[in-house]
């Protein structure tokens, strides 16, 4: 039967004897972390650039050969499988004169990647290896060119990117991630789950927009008309922080007694998971949403939404049965999905309206404010720009 995810020895996240708030308390934060041209710019170089995010799933590209491209906030990347199963990443820039040489979004089998240009001919890990006419160039200027690398890694059946190539203090992928995570959302054992369907919308706002309404689970109740025994049993959800990254644990109202029971979060609840800066990983039970806001400017995002399942044969009557119930589940949170990005529609209608100054957060809101925050920490601690502090965070009273 297919995999279950079960608690295990992982620590409680729910129960009478868990803290349901990581004692942050309320937060305001101005507009302008949404709406800032500027801060977007400084965001890209110094955030984005240096954050491990989403490129995709390891089994696309799993021969020798095989790449895949990255596109977001005007940075394009390949990653390619090499011979011994490593992976390489490299920018996707042509160093004659700047175009992208890779056009498709993946392929296989690649030895060489050749510029549409002029012919310019780069291997698989971005090393410049062909010029056509070269005796017209300076020696000087071709000798060990090749295209800046980036670099690639894979945990849970991702591979994952890190667009400075050259950043000597990035953290290890699973340092990223974190322990908390990688012990937690490791149960489900993605890397053995297939991806069953990919959505993709191009949203006029902001990419931390999109990440605000999953740090929270406020809005299920109006915006997703969920019923009133949702709403009782959210009322228990716990909110984590984990470095910069953080977690959310919502009872579900189905299996109160068994969690109850049990303890275990991972059967019973709705696991939560956000990487930053825009890595969201919603776990039910037996199927998982990944939802990946990826910016393209200061309004603008392509958001994509990843379902994995576990897979089987579905002559299997079993198997079939769960397939099924994945499925039928999968239908309601695609509309789910689509009544979050009818607010997304809501939120472009005001984006240059004066009436709109900040947000006013609530301390179940507490993972938004904090989010913000760790942005607001990297930005300006990376740069060396100081920035106006959008965040006002009231901690909560001394008890
Ligand atoms: S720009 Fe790529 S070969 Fe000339
Ligand atoms: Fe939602």
């Amino acid at each position: 039967m297919v995999h279950v995810a079960t608690r295990g020895d992982v620590p409680a996240r729910l129960g009478p004897d868990v803290p349901q708030l990581p004692g942050w308390g309320t937060t305001v934060v101005d507009r302008e972390v949404y709406a800032d041209p500027a801060r977007f710019e400084l965001e890209r170089e110094h955030v984005l650039r240096r954050s491990w995010i989403l490129a995709g799933r390891s089994v696309e590209i799993p021969e020798p050969g095989d790449w895949l491209s990255f596109e977001g906030h005007g940075e394009t990347a390949v990653i390619t499988r090499q011979r011994d199963g490593s992976l390489a990443a490299f920018h996707n820039v042509c160093q004659h004169r700047g175009p992208s040489f890779v056009k498709a979004d993946k392929g296989c089998g690649a030895r060489r990647f050749s510029c549409p240009y002029h012919g310019w001919v780069y291997d698989t890990t971005g090393k410049l290896v062909g010029v056509p006419e070269r005796e017209d160039f300076d020696a000087e200027e071709l000798q060990g060119l090749r295209a800046p690398l980036a670099k690639a890694d894979e945990w849970g059946g991702w591979i994952w990117l890190y667009l400075d190539g050259d950043d000597a203090d990035a953290p290890s992928l699973t340092d990223w991630i974190g322990a908390d995570i990688t012990t937690d959302l490791g149960r489900f054992e993605m890397e053995n789950m297939i991806l069953d369907d990919k959505l993709v919308w191009d949203v006029p706002v902001s990419y931390k927009a999109i990440v605000d309404g999953f740090n929270e689970v406020y809005h299920a109740t109006e915006l997703h008309s969920s019923p009133p025994e949702f709403t009782k049993a959210a009322r228990n959800t716990s909110f984590w922080f984990s470095g910069q990254n953080s977690m959310m644990f919502v009872p579900r109202y189905q299996t109160l007694d068994k969690l109850a029971e049990t303890g275990d979060h991972l059967r019973y609840s709705i696991c939560h998971y956000v990487v930053f800066p825009n890595t969201v990983f919603n776990c039910n039970p037996q199927h998982i949403q990944v939802f990946n806001p990826i910016p393209i400017d200061v309004d603008r995002t392509r958001f994509i939404t990843w379902q994995l399942i576990y897979p089987g044969d579905r002559s299997d009557p079993e198997y079939n049965k769960y397939w099924e119930t994945t499925q039928a589940h999968w239908e309601v949170l695609k509309k789910v999905v689509g009544e979050d990005i009818s607010i997304y529609d809501q939120l472009s209608r005001t984006k240059r309206s004066p009436a709109y100054t900040k947000n006013i957060l609530s301390d179940r809101e507490c993972k938004i404010g904090k989010y913000h925050d760790t942005m607001q920490r990297l930005v300006t601690e990376r740069s060396g720009v100081k920035l106006a502090d959008p965040i006002h965070r009231k901690p909560p009273a001394a008890s």
